[in-house]
């Protein structure tokens, strides 16, 4: 008799690290695998990576989750992907080789070209198809950059030879080996080339960008059986079944499925999601209107704050500067200094996002004196990821005309409660953290489970999602508003200097 399989199988590939989780029907994690990869950083402003190696991380961890689960191929009802968003590939469909390293959503290497398009006055049009402002941050630019950079690419592109997906796409070619060229439309809607209201590719700006349309992958829903893994691959074939960005389908994990539901994922960057319903409303306040997921033929939409840098600070202070041996020993250093006296890090690395959008703005440290120690400059470090969280809930809050009541928030450094009680306190908010983090791969699961019948309805799914901790606004507000203060000062800082 043939068995019912038992699990559904995330794939969650992000920025640093290829990650693997088995679910099983209650929600709960069977087992975990996690690979951090290469980060190429060839020059300043630069971002890139193997996609190779993205391809192999990913596979790895795939095999390494089943098997901490005893598992087999037949255990698995579907596979989730869930991704980095916006980052660049463009590969060889006879070869199946990339043509460049994968260039990374934070890389700035086409800032100087969006100016160029801004002062062209081709803002409103981009805005308007595609509810994203111009920046190098999408992937538009970065395809042009490879077809433009790399010898060769542009005369094959014209002859149908290359393709191009963001990182989803990428893994669906390899796991059916080259078979499928398929993406799902929130990934879609990174890209600066997808008109959100159509649900198509937009010619007019394939001609802008100079992309011929033989390059795009098919475009399916977030929740469909999109194809079947190649037979080598897991000894058995296993439905793909749902592809989201990681912030969607975060989205999506923290059951965020009515209009005016919040979450904000702490990962390298932060980016918070509203759901705004069946209407894509179009931001007043600098924020970018994506595609939240289709689902059964219906899409919903989203309004995005995106903030490059959160987590990666962190990952800063160990690798750049040295303060700490690990992320984890951050709060500790941090909670050696009652408060910041003054000093505030704007981890502007790779520019501005939402809601300032400055692309030459730099990483900046303001406010120090002669009695600044590695304590300041960690809790600084941390409270940037709570202040550029608020100034995008502010812009949420001013676009939905709404006071937030509760923010749900997951992601790596909300298991760190000095942040999370700061975050709330100076949000003025309720931040809720559930009891699993791991909603991102969890969404994706969710979203393969649900297209295959392993799950039955979000009804069924909305009974896993479980308060682990409340945290509840608290300080003196008169105080607090003299930090924000501070904040805004060190944010017109840094954005004084990127006009120098
Ligand atoms: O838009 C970029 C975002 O998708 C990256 O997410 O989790 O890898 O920082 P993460």
């Amino acid at each position: 008799m043939k068995e019912t399989p038992r699990y559904v199988l995330a794939l969650d590939q992000g920025t640093t690290s290829s990650r693997a989780i088995l679910f099983n029907k209650a929600g709960g994690i069977v087992s975990v695998a996690q690979k951090e990869f290469k980060q190429l950083f060839p020059s300043p402003g630069q971002v890139e990576h193997d996609a190779s190696e993205i391809w192999s991380s990913q596979l790895g961890v795939a095999a390494e989750a089943v098997a901490k689960a005893g598992a087999k191929g037949t255990d698995i009802a579907a596979i989730g992907i869930t991704n980095q968003r916006e980052t660049t590939i463009v590969w060889d469909r006879h070869t199946g080789k990339p043509v460049y390293n994968a260039i990374v959503w934070q890389d700035r290497r086409t800032a100087s070209f969006c100016d160029e398009l801004k002062a062209a006055g081709h803002e409103p049009l981009i805005r308007g198809k595609t509810g994203l402002v111009i920046d190098a941050y999408f992937s538009a630019t970065k395809v042009k950059w490879i077809l433009d950079n790399v010898a060769g690419a542009r005369e094959k592109a014209a002859k149908g030879l290359l393709a191009f997906g963001t990182v989803d796409a990428w893994l669906v070619w390899n796991l059916t080996e080259g078979k499928v060229h398929a993406t799902d439309v929130t990934n879609a809607s990174r890209t600066m080339l997808f008109n959100i209201h159509t649900l198509e590719w937009d010619k007019e700006l394939l001609d802008l960008f100079g992309i011929p349309e033989s390059m795009l992958p098919e475009v399916r829903q977030s929740s469909e059986i999109i194809s079947e893994t190649a037979p080598s691959i897991f000894s058995v074939t296993i439905p793909i079944a749902g592809i989201a960005g990681d912030q969607h389908a975060a989205l999506f994990g923290q059951m965020c499925t009515s209009a005016g539901m919040v979450k904000n994922t702490y990962g390298t960057g932060c980016f918070m999601l509203m759901n705004i319903g069946e209407q894509p409303i179009l931001s007043e306040n600098n924020l970018v209107t994506t595609i939240a997921w289709k689902i059964n033929g219906k899409v919903e939409y989203a309004l995005e704050g995106s903030i490059f840098i959160a987590g990666a600070v962190v990952q800063w202070l160990r690798d750049g500067l040295g303060i700490i041996r690990s992320s984890s020993e951050v709060e500790a250093l941090a909670t050696k200094v009652a408060h910041n006296d003054g000093v505030y890090l704007v981890p502007a690395f790779a520019g501005l996002g939402a809601p300032h959008w400055e692309q030459h703005a730099r990483g900046t440290l303001v406010g120090m004196t002669r009695g600044t120690t590695a304590a300041h400059i960690a809790r600084a470090a941390l409270e940037s990821i709570a202040y550029q969280t608020m100034e995008v809930l502010k812009a949420m809050e001013a676009d939905a005309g709404i006071s937030i009541k509760e923010l749900r928030v997951d992601g790596g450094a909300t298991n760190n409660n000095l942040l999370m009680q700061f975050q709330a306190d100076i949000l003025h908010t309720k931040v809720i953290r559930p009891k699993v983090t791991e909603t991102t791969a969890m969404g994706a699961a969710y979203l393969a489970g649900l297209a295959t019948g392993f799950w039955k309805s979000k009804e069924e799914i909305a009974t896993q999602w479980e308060v682990d901790h409340s945290f509840t606004p608290g300080g003196n507000r008169e105080e607090i508003a003299r930090w924000i203060k501070g904040w805004g000062n060190a944010v017109k800082a840094v954005k004084a200097w990127a006009k120098l």
